[in-house]
């Protein structure tokens, strides 16, 4: 019962997108009228004609069509009699100009208010914070606008063509046989009921299986999503077997469910058939033991037989549609439960509009955990204006999660984080971000042109604008030595570009966005040389006038910062100057040695 009622405000809820297209539905409500209109008509007249054409004269025959034929053109019956034909053609065609319109109206309609569902997932999951994203990966979240709109879509389309039309058909046709003969109207009917009980158990396995499948259907999309961005891994490492068993396992779990479904929905239609010859039958029984006994008349009989043939169709693809949409209900309830998803990261209603702030920035306090492991533990830390904080310390420590509470991709588990001593949970969440420039560990670049993926920064830069920031970050040289310069499209993961390249444009950007803070969580990959310099001389530009929180893996850029906090576990457990932590001979002076002795650049990586 219980189930019923969601089912039910999911379908309402469901058809509720379809409403602003009220126009649409309103013409191919016409258009339905006009198709059932014309099938009652089709099976009144066929017993007509059918009795005349074995019996009286033709000028019968053409009362039969209608008075309408008759009275329009005022011939004699033999004229109207040879119009016969033209007029079947006549009605048929009107019936299939009606049922055109019906059709590509409503099923625009559908399409339309799934475009709107599509457009309103992405919406609201782009306003969802990191932690949403963490819990529902990349393929999960891309089944859910494909797949599961698509199944949604299915079953609303065919809805949304059946239910006025066959209603509408089935009505005509009902209001024929109960004009013709309501006793046996009664006993065609009968059936009808016996038919609503199987299609109910069929509906609620289909709607299971389609929740199920469209699970499975997700894993393929993980799976897919996973290795394709993950390809050179899997050449690296020769895993392409393995990863091919994997997704021909997951394709098989898949088909399980499928094969279910297509099971039940191929059981639909010979129940129903068979229910139906029950109908026939009382009705050929009945029937014909009054047109034997002369209670009806051939022609009445024919009609009402011809008549009940055809309710079973509107009747049978109604009941069919009930569980076609059991399905699309089970793919809509996945959907609207992601839609459904409310942000946990959203500006209050008093939230404070902020300029360009001067850049002090101050942790008091600060303790995280992502689901219940404490990252970090009473963190305390300030930088004042254009100073640069350096992070440093053992992998894991927690420096990229302290310095994503800045841009609030998560909020503080407890104590506070303060730009210009204004906490940035009353701040406008915009305004916040406006603040912050972030160049993170992972380059990430977009399908998209040179200039467009510097513009991310800000996205209004003009041309020059642009140049400049790429100068700035040693960009400009070798972007002009690609094909068409700025405009050169960088692919998918930005494949055409080295390690060196991509980091600089992504300094570009940040460049570019000329925030008053900055956030650098250093790339560790390993760059030549002379990469290594320019990135370095690209960063000492980013970094100038900025407060900056780096984590730092390059001496170069620790031997310069103003503080430097070391991370061990959660905990800040040293802070001060390169100087002073070499002096008080504790985790960073032993980081400081392996590194000394290594000669390298990478300070955590020797940790
Ligand atoms: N999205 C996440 N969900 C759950 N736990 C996470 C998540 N990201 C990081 N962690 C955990 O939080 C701890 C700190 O991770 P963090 O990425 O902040 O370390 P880090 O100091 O930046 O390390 P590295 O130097 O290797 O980049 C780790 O134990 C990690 O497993
Ligand atoms: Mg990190």
């Amino acid at each position: 019962m219980k189930e019923r009622v969601a089912s039910m405000s999911t379908f309402r809820r469901l058809l509720g997108y379809t409403l602003p297209y009220w126009r649409l539905i309103a013409v191919s409500l016409v258009g339905a009228v006009g198709v059932a209109a014309s099938d009652s008509a089709i099976a009144f007249s066929v017993g007509k004609v059918l009795k005349k054409v074995f019996s009286e004269d033709s000028h019968e025959i053409a009362i039969s069509i209608g008075p309408l034929l008759s009275t329009a053109f005022s011939v004699d019956s033999l004229s109207i009699f040879r119009l016969l034909p033209f007029a079947l053609i006549a009605l048929f065609l009107f019936r299939g100009v009606c049922r055109y319109i019906q059709q590509f109206c409503i099923t625009y309609a559908g399409q339309l208010g799934v475009q709107d569902i599509r457009n309103e997932i992405y919406q609201r999951n782009m306003r969802l914070s990191l932690r949403f994203f963490n819990n529902h990966p990349t393929g999960v979240l891309m089944a859910r606008v494909l797949n599961d709109v698509s199944m949604m879509q299915n079953g609303l389309s065919e809805v949304l063509m059946s239910i006025f039309r066959d209603t509408l058909t089935a009505l005509g046709l009902l209001g024929l046989v109960f004009y013709l003969d309501w006793k046996l109207a009664i006993i065609t009917l009968v059936v009808v009921p016996l038919m609503i009980f199987p299609t109910k158990i069929i509906g609620r396995h289909l709607k299971r299986l389609a929740k199920l499948g469209l699970e499975r259907l997700s894993d393929i999309s993980c799976i897919l999503q996973e290795t394709f961005s993950g390809i050179k891994v899997i050449k690296a490492f020769s895993l392409e077997d393995r990863e091919i068993n994997r997704f021909q396992a997951a394709n098989l779990l898949f088909l399980n469910f499928a094969r279910k479904t297509l099971k039940y929905q191929a059981l639909h239609t010979p129940i129903m058939e068979v229910i139906t010859s029950f109908g026939i039958a009382g009705v050929i029984w009945f029937g014909g033991s009054h047109v034997l006994s002369g209670q009806m008349g051939a022609d009445a009989f024919i009609s009402f037989v011809v008549a009940m043939g055809m309710i079973y169709s509107p009747i049978k693809k109604l009941l069919n549609v009930y569980s076609i949409i059991q399905r699309s209900l089970g793919a809509a309830e996945r959907v609207f439960e992601i839609i459904d998803e409310t942000p946990d990261i959203v500006d209050g209603p008093d939230a404070l509009s902020l300029g360009r702030a001067r850049g002090e920035v101050a942790f008091r306090d600060v303790c995280f955990a992502y689901n219940n492991e404490q990252v970090l533990s009473t963190v305390n830390l300030s930088a004042k204006k254009g100073e640069v904080v350096a992070l440093v310390g053992p992998s894991g420590g927690g420096k990229t999660t302290l310095v994503s509470l800045l841009p609030r991709f998560y909020d503080v588990g407890s104590g506070s984080i303060t730009i210009d001593g204004i906490d940035i949970r009353s701040l406008k969440l915009a305004d916040l971000l406006q603040q912050i420039a972030l160049v993170d560990q992972e380059t990430i670049l977009f399908n998209e042109t040179i200039a467009n993926n510097i513009k991310y920064g800000r996205t209004d830069a003009s041309d020059e604008e642009v140049e400049r920031a790429a100068r700035a970050a040693y960009a400009h040289d070798f972007i002009m030595e690609m094909p068409d310069g700025y405009k050169t499209n960088i692919g998918d993961r930005g494949v055409r570009l080295s390690g060196g390249q991509k980091q600089r444009l992504c300094i570009a950007r940040a460049i570019l966005k000329n925030a008053p803070i900055l956030i650098l969580d250093e790339a560790t990959s390993a760059l030549d040389t002379e990469s290594e310099q320019m990135v370095q001389q690209a960063i000492n530009n980013l970094m100038s006038n900025r407060t900056t929180f780096v984590i730092a893996h390059r001496l170069s850029t620790i031997l310069h910062a103003d503080t430097i906090a070391v991370l061990d576990k959660g905990v800040v457990v040293e802070r001060g100057s390169h100087q002073q932590l070499l002096e008080s001979g504790g985790l960073y002076k032993k980081l400081y040695d392996m590194q000394f002795q290594g000669e390298g650049t990478d300070v955590r990586s020797k940790m």
